[in-house]
C-alpha cells in the first residue's frame, strides 16, 4: 500500500490543509508529525470554512483515524477547544477516531509567556513568531526538561516536572523580563482539567500506525509550515523550531523512512511569507497588493497580513531536493488572473555576481543582498475558478504551470483554482500506481 507525505515548498500557507482534506478521501490514517498550533490549515467544504491548528486535516471525513504524532508540540487548551468546536458544529464524524501521542510534548503557559516576552525585547531582530510558545516548547524537549502527555496523565510526575520547570522559568520571567511569576498550583489545577478531558485520546500512536500499515491501510502524513521554515534547511534564524521537511514524517510519527512512498510538495502559484526574514521576490507594489487582497493573504493563525511576491523557483527547487518531492500540487492559480505579465524567479544573483539557481544561500547577509533573475510570461484574464480539467484552462495559464513543472523538475499532481474542495483539477492520484 502507498503512503504519502504532504509538505509545503515555501514559507507555509501554501494550501496544505485543502490538499490533505482532498487526499484524505483515499487515505485511512492522517498524521500530523511536527509543529503545533502555529499552523493554520484551512478547509472549505460545501462552502463552509474550517481552520485547524492541531487536528489533522482529514477530520472532516468519516471512518478515518486522525493522529497527532510524537513530533508535534501540543497546547492542550487548544486541542480541547478544537475538539469542542468541531463537535459543536457537528463536524466530528461519528466513526472517525482521534489520537495524540503519549510522547508528544506539551506547550505550557510559561512557553507562551516567554515566547511573547522574548519577541517584545528584540527590537530589530524579531522573528515574528506566532507567540504560541512553539520554540520554547521545542527548546525544553531538546533540553530534556519537557513535559509529555504521558507525564500529564501521571499526577505525581506532572507536579514534579512542573515545579522544576516553574522554578527556572519564573527566574527568567521575573529577572530577565521583569514580569510577574507563574503559580505552579494554578497551572497544575488547569492542566488536571485537560488531562481528564484528553485522556481518552492519548495513545501509543507509533504502534497504531504500524498496526494500520500491517492491515494494508494507507497513511497520509500532513506537514505543517514549509520547507524554508525548517530549523535546519530554512532561512535560519527566521524559521520555526521543528524540522518541516518530509524526512521528519518518519521521526515525528514513529515510522521507518521506508514507510513514506511518495512526497507531494504544495506550491502556491506565487510566494508568501508571514513574519520576518529575507524574501527575494517580495513585491511592495500594486502587484503585491493584488496578491494580498485577491488571495486574501491573512494569516490563518494570527490574522497578520502575509507578505507577497512572485513565484520563487529557487525555493521550490531546493524544497524538491531536500524533501525528496515526487510530485507538485499548485495552488491559488486563480489569484493570478488579471495580471498582465507574470514573473517567475529562476535564479538569485548575489552582490558579488554569483548565481544561485537551486539552492538558497545559507548566509543571511548574502541572501539579503540577492537580486531575483526573472523569466516573464504573459498573463490571462479569463475566470479559471470553474475549470475541471487542464484543457479548460486558457493557453497562458497552461504555459505558466508547464514552466513551473519544468523548473521544479517534479511532475504536476494537482492544480487548485479555488479554496473549495471541488475547485481542483486532479492530474495524478498520489495513492495510485
Ligand atoms: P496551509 O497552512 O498550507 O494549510 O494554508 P492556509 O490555510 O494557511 O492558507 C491557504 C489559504 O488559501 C486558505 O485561506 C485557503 O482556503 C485558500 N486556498 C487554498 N487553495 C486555494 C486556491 O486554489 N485558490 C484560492 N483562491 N484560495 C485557496
Ligand atoms: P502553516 O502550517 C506560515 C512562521 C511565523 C514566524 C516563524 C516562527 O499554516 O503553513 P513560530 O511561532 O513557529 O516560532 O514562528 O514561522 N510560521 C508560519 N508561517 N505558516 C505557518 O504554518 C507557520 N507556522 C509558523 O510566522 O515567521
Ligand atoms: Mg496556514
Amino acid at each position: 500500500m502507498t503512503n504519502v507525505a504532504v509538505v509545503g515548498t515555501q514559507w507555509g500557507d501554501e494550501g496544505k490543509g485543502k490538499v490533505v482534506d482532498l487526499y484524505a478521501e483515499d487515505a485511512d490514517v492522517i498524521v500530523r508529525f511536527q509543529g503545533g498550533n502555529n499552523a493554520g490549515h484551512t478547509l472549505v467544504v460545501k462552502g463552509v470554512q474550517t481552520i485547524l491548528h492541531l487536528i489533522p486535516s482529514g477530520i472532516l471525513h468519516d471512518h478515518k483515524t486522525c493522529i497527532i504524532g510524537n513530533g508535534v508540540v501540543v497546547d492542550p487548551a487548544v486541542m480541547k477547544q478544537e475538539i469542542e468546536n468541531l463537535e459543536k458544529r457537528a463536524l466530528f464524524p461519528e466513526h472517525t477516531r482521534l489520537f495524540v501521542s503519549e510522547k508528544a510534548h506539551l506547550i505550557m503557559p510559561y512557553h507562551r509567556r516567554l515566547d511573547v516576552a522574548r519577541e517584545a525585547r528584540k527590537s530589530d531582530r524579531k522573528i515574528g513568531t506566532t507567540g504560541r510558545g512553539i520554540g520554547l516548547a521545542y527548546e525544553d524537549k531538546v533540553a530534556r526538561v519537557g513535559i509529555r502527555f504521558c507525564d500529564l496523565l501521571d499526577e505525581t510526575t506532572f507536579m514534579e516536572k512542573l515545579r522544576d520547570n516553574i522554578e527556572e522559568k519564573n527566574f527568567y520571567l521575573t529577572r530577565r523580563f521583569e514580569e510577574a511569576p507563574l503559580d505552579a498550583q494554578q497551572i497544575f489545577d488547569e492542566y488536571r482539567g485537560y488531562a481528564e478531558y484528553l485522556k481518552p485520546f492519548v495513545a501509543d500512536t507509533s504502534l497504531i500506525i504500524a498496526q494500520e500499515m500491517r492491515r494494508g491501510k494507507k497513511i497520509l502524513f500532513e506537514g505543517a509550515q514549509g520547507c524554508h521554515l525548517d530549523i535546519d534547511h530554512g532561512t535560519y534564524p527566521y524559521v520555526t523550531s521543528s524540522n518541516t521537511v518530509a524526512g521528519n514524517a518518519s521521526c515525528g510519527s514513529g515510522v521507518g523512512p521506508r514507510a513514506i512512498d511518495r512526497v507531494v510538495g504544495i506550491c502556491k502559484a506565487y510566494t508568501t511569507r508571514v513574519g520576518e526574514g529575507p524574501f527575494v521576490t517580495e513585491l511592495t507594489d500594486a502587484v503585491g497588493e493584488h496578491m494580498q487582497t485577491v488571495g486574501q493573504e491573512f494569516g490563518a493563525t494570527t490574522g497578520r497580513k502575509r507578505r507577497c511576491g512572485w513565484l520563487d523557483m529557487v525555493l521550490v527547487r531546493q524544497a524538491v531536493r531536500v524533501c525528496g518531492i515526487s510530485g507538485i500540487a499548485v495552488t491559488k492559480l486563480d489569484v493570478l488572473t488579471g495580471l498582465e505579465k507574470l514573473k517567475i524567479c529562476v535564479g538569485y544573483r548575489t552582490a558579488a555576481g554569483e548565481e544561485y539557481t537551486e539552492s538558497v544561500p545559507a548566509n543571511l547577509k548574502a541572501l539579503a543582498g540577492c537580486q531575483p533573475v526573472y523569466q516573464e510570461l504573459d498573463g490571462w484574464t479569463e475566470d479559471i475558478r470553474h475549470a475541471n480539467q487542464i484543457d479548460d484552462l486558457p493557453k497562458n495559464t497552461r504555459k505558466y504551470i508547464e514552466r513551473l513543472e519544468i523548473l521544479s523538475d517534479a511532475p504536476l499532481m494537482l492544480v487548485s483554482v479555488g479554496a473549495g474542495r471541488e475547485s481542483t483539477i486532479v492530474l495524478k492520484n498520489p495513492f495510485g500506481d
